[in-house]
């Protein structure tokens, strides 16, 4: 059979060769179409027509974001439960043409996501609505279309009616858009899905079902092939089959390939496979379209975790939201690209999309950089989280957004998991304040104050049930290859969701008690993950004394916490009443080899939800690492734990007041014992004891010089320095890269510091830089990672916090250089040159 099959192979590819001088980038044009576009931020009632006199607003390129440029001193972007964001309503316009020479083809519009209620004109007639902000979709231009003639698109977004979410959303067309041709027969919208029914390490079949689109009013007779090519661009595998489509029909053909000693896909080895399909008709090449794909295995098991490739791996997982700090939402490949090699550096391997379908960009890169992704699409269901959220048009829309959801993303080998909801309040059948426990409370306690009718409705086990089935449904008719699952807060099993019986893996947010062995005694048989956990609170830098006992624990979560300083300790001792330190979560995820893996809540901080503070703060304390993509000192814990590199991480910094007690942490690995010296003379040393994560030593401060050695079998691994420093004098910027691409989207992240007259960087400063840029590139944001900053983050001016500030400088599209000068009032000045290029 299988020799048939390759025999099968050599002629198709033959066959494909003699038709393969039909130019194959003609066929399908997919061209980034987010240049050039007009905005203007409130209501023009008129703005839809085609002559509407669009000459005053202002030009910009997508992605967008309108909420990001607004400055958050003027408005109140967030609480707990979602705050007011600066919304609003605002159009996009965008004049092209298409040239007759394209008069046969289809043309479409792809938007990757519009938040959100968005409406889509072209030459003024309406040809599309769309609620949902985080769903990508698409158009049909072709009938609309004036060849060689101006055309413009309209689009209408309306974010005004707030709170809609309780984080933050962003404003706008903040994806890319895509102009896609096509012959009238091409492969449909997210047209493939790939799966590998079976493999093995000698031998994998790929299963191809492509869904043909036929565009004629006749019929049509073409030849279907489908091309394995691996990593380094080889053919590897082909098979073609004739087609016949009916007139103005969409058919689905399946194939099956088989590919001897495949390359599996392992975070450690994320290797890439494309399947290229292929439509020829008469010895033309008519459409050409390609999936990424990588070939692996994977089960959950319900006594010990899960494996990939038949190997046990924990997932070591966090969840983030989509806003990209100083950016907004605005989607920007390099800066989602640096957020994972900041985890992936961390040790971390695998990412929740809190709470939304993410940007496709980010799931090509989890693919390419070998992340467990669990793709969640709802945060709700039909009951509301806050006011005007999507729960009102969850009954309409659901079945259309989860399918979309699907068949976009099923073919990515990163994703493992497909979750349908998070926290939904169907979990329960009443929600009873008095029994509530804390976690439970503080969700209703902050909703109930947003929600119109004070009263969440009693529903019917039967019914909330029944949502859960019919979602979990949609998703198995479309990919039954993955497991389905939901984040949740009700951890009994009379959780309306667990009694539906239709997920396929029980997913927890916090609870660490309901982890252990207890967990089987609730749920025979069934699996588990954590969906959700810890959310610590912690601001970088930030250190208050005594380190081992609890630093916050408010009481009234229904209520802003208030207190002089709005800043979180970094010693891992604040989280939320709901969570756990960041040690408690991962030693019960590493000593319970049934929990398959964690997500902690969250990689990075975010806009939005700054627990415990609220407004004025505008940003979350619960990241590992902050807004501004610096790491808290907890990300070294996890490094210390999921990485095999050496990690030795003294904190904290040494500027304390003469006398005062200060504890120092130490997280460290690959050593037995940790030494500390205090300008020279011994402190002692420590080892970790088991199941515990970090040493410590209480210690008088003395200005000078603080070091730590870790040692293995008495030899010295590390050494760490830390060193008293004087007033600040000087500016220090460091680009994370010092040549970027011209392409008007790259971008280089400048670190900025104040060092003292010796040279040692002071880890208090707070000393307010003004920066300015010349040549080809703009400052795109700056940011501290304070989430007490109310200065818009687009401003290019920022205060050190905890010592540090970035700045984001973004390319223009012509070679050259962008030189970024930093000056602040009392300390000398500093420039750095980054250089743009063309290739
Ligand atoms: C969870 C929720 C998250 C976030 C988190 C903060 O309950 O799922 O979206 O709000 O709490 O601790």
């Amino acid at each position: 059979m299988k020799k048939i099959y390759s025999i099968l192979s050599v002629i198709a590819l033959f066959c494909f060769l003699a038709v393969s001088c039909s130019s194959e980038k003609d066929v399908r044009q997919v061209s980034d179409f987010t240049e050039g576009w007009k905005f203007n931020l409130g209501d023009e009632p008129e703005a839809y027509k085609a002559d509407f006199d669009d000459n005053n607003w202002r030009q910009l390129d997508l992605p967008h974001d309108w909420s990001i440029e607004a400055d958050f001193s003027l408005s109140n972007p967030a609480t707990p439960g979602g705050g007011a964001l600066p919304g609003g309503i605002g159009w996009y316009r965008k004049e092209f043409t298409v040239d007759q020479a394209d008069k046969d083809k289809t043309i479409y519009i792809d938007f990757d996501g519009i938040y959100w209620l968005s409406k889509v004109w072209v030459n003024g007639k309406l040809i599309g609505e769309r609620p949902n902000g985080y769903i990508s979709f698409r158009y049909d231009l072709t009938p609309y279309i004036k060849y060689g003639e101006k055309n413009v698109i309209a689009v209408r977004v309306d974010n005004s009616k707030q709170p809609n979410s309780r984080w933050y959303s962003g404003s706008g067309i903040y994806r890319n858009v895509w102009l896609t041709k096509v012959n009238p027969v091409h492969v449909d919208y997210w047209g493939t899905y790939v799966t590998t029914p079976s493999v093995t390490d000698q031998e994998a079949s790929v299963k191809i079902v492509t869904r043909i689109k036929n565009g004629n009013t006749s019929e049509q007779d073409v030849e279907l092939y489908s091309v394995l090519v691996d990593a380094t661009g080889k053919e590897v595998a082909t098979v073609n089959v004739s087609v016949k489509l009916s007139a103005s029909d969409t058919v689905s053909v399946e194939q099956t390939l088989n590919v001897d000693n495949p390359t599996l896909w392992s975070v450690e080895n994320p290797y890439m496979y494309k399947v290229v399909t292929r439509i020829v008709q008469n010895d033309k090449l008519i459409d050409n379209y390609e999936t990424p794909i990588g070939i692996r295995y994977f089960h959950f098991d319900a006594d010990k975790g899960f494996f990939l490739n038949g190997k046990s791996v924990k997932i070591k997982g966090v969840c983030n939201h989509h806003d990209l700090g100083a950016l907004g939402a605005a989607v920007n490949v390099r800066a989602i690209e640096r957020q994972l090699e900041i985890l992936k550096e961390m040790g971390c391997n695998g990412i929740r999309t809190a709470h939304n379908p993410p940007a496709p960009e980010l799931l090509d890169l989890c693919d390419k950089m070998g992340f467990i992704v669990m793709d969640e699409a709802f945060d709700m269901w039909r009951k509301k989280k806050s006011p005007y959220d999507y729960s009102q048009y969850f009954p309409e829309w659901h079945e259309r957004d989860l399918t979309d959801l699907i068949l976009r993303d099923r073919n990515h080998p990163s994703i493992f998991m497909w979750s349908v909801g998070n926290e939904v309040l169907e979990q329960w059948s009443h929600i009873d304040a008095d029994t509530l426990d804390l976690q439970q409370a503080n969700m209703i306690l902050n909703f109930a104050n947003t929600l119109d009718n004070k009263k969440i409705q009693s529903e019917d086990l039967h019914i909330n049930s029944l949502v859960a089935s019919k979602l979990a449904d949609i998703v198995k008719k479309l990919d039954p290859t993955r497991p389905v699952t939901t984040g949740n807060n009700e951890t009994e099993p009379s959780n309306h969701v667990f009694r539906s019986g239709s997920m396929d893996i029980i997913g927890f947010n916090y609870h660490e008690n309901n982890w252990g062995e207890e967990f089987h005694k609730k749920f025979p048989d069934q699996k588990l993950i954590i969906t959700e956990s810890t959310s610590g609170l912690m601001s970088r830098g930030y250190y208050e004394m005594p380190s081992d006992s609890m630093n916050i624990w408010p009481e009234r979560w229904d209520k802003p916490f208030d207190r002089p300083v709005h800043q979180c300790s970094s010693y891992d001792n604040c989280h939320v009443p709901w969570g756990t330190t960041h040690e408690d979560s991962w030693r019960a995820v590493k000593n319970n080899p049934h929990i398959s893996g964690i997500y902690i809540w969250t990689g990075f901080d975010y806009l939005g939800e700054p627990t415990p503070f609220w407004w004025p703060s505008r940003s979350s304390y619960f990241g590992i690492i902050d807004l501004a993509g610096i790491p808290k000192d907890v990300y070294y814990m996890y490094q210390s734990e999921w990485t095999d590199k050496d990690v030795l991480h003294v904190f904290p910094h040494w500027n304390w007041k003469e006398g005062q007690t200060v504890d120092i942490w130490a997280y460290y690995n690959n050593a037995d014992e940790v030494e500390l010296f205090l300008n020279g003379k011994s402190l002692g040393k420590k080892s970790k004891e088991a199941d515990q994560f970090h040493v410590m030593w209480r210690v008088p401060f003395v200005k000078g010089t603080l070091k730590a050695v870790s040692y293995k079998n008495g030899k010295e691994v590390l050494v760490k320095e830390t060193k008293t420093s004087g007033d600040p004098v000087s500016i220090k910027l460091t680009a994370d890269r010092s040549k970027i691409k011209a392409d008007g989207k790259d971008l280089s992240f400048v670190t900025v510091e104040a060092l003292d007259a010796n040279g040692i960087p002071v880890p208090v400063a707070d000393d307010l830089i003004d920066f300015t840029v010349s040549g080809n590139g703009f400052i795109a944001g700056t940011d501290n990672g304070d989430a007490t900053d109310s200065t818009s983050l687009k401003r290019p001016r920022r205060k050190l916090f905890s010592g540090k500030a970035v700045v984001i400088l973004q390319s223009g599209r012509k070679s050259g250089n962008i030189t970024l000068t930093a000056k602040s009032e009392k300390l000398k000045s500093a420039t750095i040159d980054i250089s743009t290029h063309g290739d």
